[in-house]
């Protein structure tokens, strides 16, 4: 089983889900997202319910990309090693193009995609390093139907940026085993492959 975990955007949502799913199983964790307080309040919570994991914390802007690096390192020598890296920290919404949201929707696609490169950079490192790992990115099921269907889609892009990240990040990595969550609000799918 991977025993140490490294899951980013772990204050909310899907990422702080996993947390409790995988503190359940007996992994320790490393959580972090901008909110240290929520982060603070996960943990007490996992620590009380299951006193033989560790759960470290810390808070984390995936954007400020040397951070990245740094809170990955930190958290590798902490727990003596990462076996699992979750790229999940994201932004859901974006606006519509060309109606004056450009700073919004730069932000987004910074998140989505630029970040996720930091961290799957971060994470490879370290993979390499230990000569093992496994790398999730969280992405979208509208992307992957969209470049399926091989048509326009119907209306704007819901996240062009969490589509970007689905078809290039792969192509980035190399010996090391990937999963992709997809996601829509009601169907979480994964899909693995060792590249
Ligand atoms: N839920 C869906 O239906 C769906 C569909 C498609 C894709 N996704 C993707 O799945 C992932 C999780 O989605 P979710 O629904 O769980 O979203 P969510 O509830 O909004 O949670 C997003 C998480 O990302 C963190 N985050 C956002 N910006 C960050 C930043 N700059 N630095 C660090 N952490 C950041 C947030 O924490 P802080 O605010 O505390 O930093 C939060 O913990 C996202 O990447 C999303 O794009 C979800």
């Amino acid at each position: 089983m991977r025993k140490n975990i490294l899951i980013t955007g772990a204050s909310t949502g899907l990422g702080e889900g996993m947390a409790r799913e995988w503190a359940a199983k007996g992994c320790n964790l490393a959580l972090c997202a901008r909110r240290a307080d929520k982060l603070e309040a996960l943990q007490r919570e996992l620590q009380q319910a299951h006193p033989d994991i560790r759960v470290l914390v810390r808070g984390l802007d995936v954007c400020d990309y040397d951070q990245v690096f740094e809170v990955f390192r930190g958290f590798r020598d902490e727990l003596g090693s990462l076996d699992r890296v979750v790229v999940n920290a994201g932004i859901g919404s974006s606006q519509p193009i060309g109606r004056g949201h450009f700073a919004a929707n730069r932000h987004t696609a910074e998140t989505n995609f630029i970040a996720a490169i930091a961290q799957s950079e971060a994470a490879m490192e370290i993979f390499r390093e230990q000569n093992s790992g496994h790398l999730v990115l969280m992405s979208s099921v509208s992307g992957v139907r969209w470049r399926l269907s091989h048509r326009l889609p119907r209306r704007e892009p819901s996240s062009p940026s969490s589509q970007a990240a689905t078809p290039v990040l792969p192509r980035l990595m190399m010996r090391v085993s990937l999963s992709l969550i997809m996601s829509t609000a009601t169907t979480p799918r994964t899909a693995s492959c060792l590249l």
